[in-house]
């Protein structure tokens, strides 16, 4: 069997001159730059950002106490590797600062995202039954709908203990 291909990634800081990009991506992928989480509207186009050259993945993530959060997370395209190499940057970034645990939330629709932070380590940490049905109500542009033709309504939580 072939192993499939890895492409080369340079995983690097955003700088201010990515900041329309980033506007513009999180607009289209999450339909705003404010975030919900845990009943919190964040705005993700403030927050510390990694990006994957040039411009094929973005990563953005807040400090909560001795935790990071990941906030926003998007590969362009998916399945190539960009992912993992987001991932694993930003885990060497925030051990090294000595975070304790990157946690963050993701839909009941979301297997592939599921899929993709279990199969990475994250455990499950917290579910929020009903609580994007609250968020829709601070962000109606939240879809009925996800993955899968799945009604989206529930909070998973998640969290990857740090070395
Ligand atoms: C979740 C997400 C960021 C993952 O990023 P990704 O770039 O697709 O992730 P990767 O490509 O690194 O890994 C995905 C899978 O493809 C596989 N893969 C990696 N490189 C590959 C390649 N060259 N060819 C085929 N498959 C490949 C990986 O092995 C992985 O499979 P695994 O989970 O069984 O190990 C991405 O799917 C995404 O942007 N989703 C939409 C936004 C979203 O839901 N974000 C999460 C919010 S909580």
């Amino acid at each position: 069997m072939i192993a499939p291909k890895r492409v080369a990634v340079v995983v690097r800081d955003a700088t201010p001159a990515d900041r329309e990009w980033i506007s513009n991506l999180l607009r289209e992928r999450w339909h705003d730059t404010l975030i919900t989480a845990h009943g919190e509207l964040i705005d993700a186009l403030e927050l510390p950002a990694l990006v994957i050259d040039d411009r094929r993945g973005l990563a953005t993530w807040r400090q909560v106490g001795g935790d990071a959060e990941l906030m926003t997370f998007d590969a362009m395209p998916t399945g190539c590797g960009t992912g993992t190499a987001l991932i694993e940057a930003l885990v060497a970034r925030l051990s090294k600062q000595g975070c304790a645990r990157l946690c963050l939330t993701t839909t009941n629709d979301n297997l592939s995202a599921l899929r993709f932070y279990m199969r990475r380590g994250f455990r499950l940490v917290a579910l929020r039954p009903g609580a994007i049905d609250e968020a829709r109500k601070q962000k109606p542009s939240i879809s009925l709908i996800g993955q899968h033709g799945i009604p989206i309504h529930d909070e998973i939580e998640l969290c990857l203990a740090l070395d």
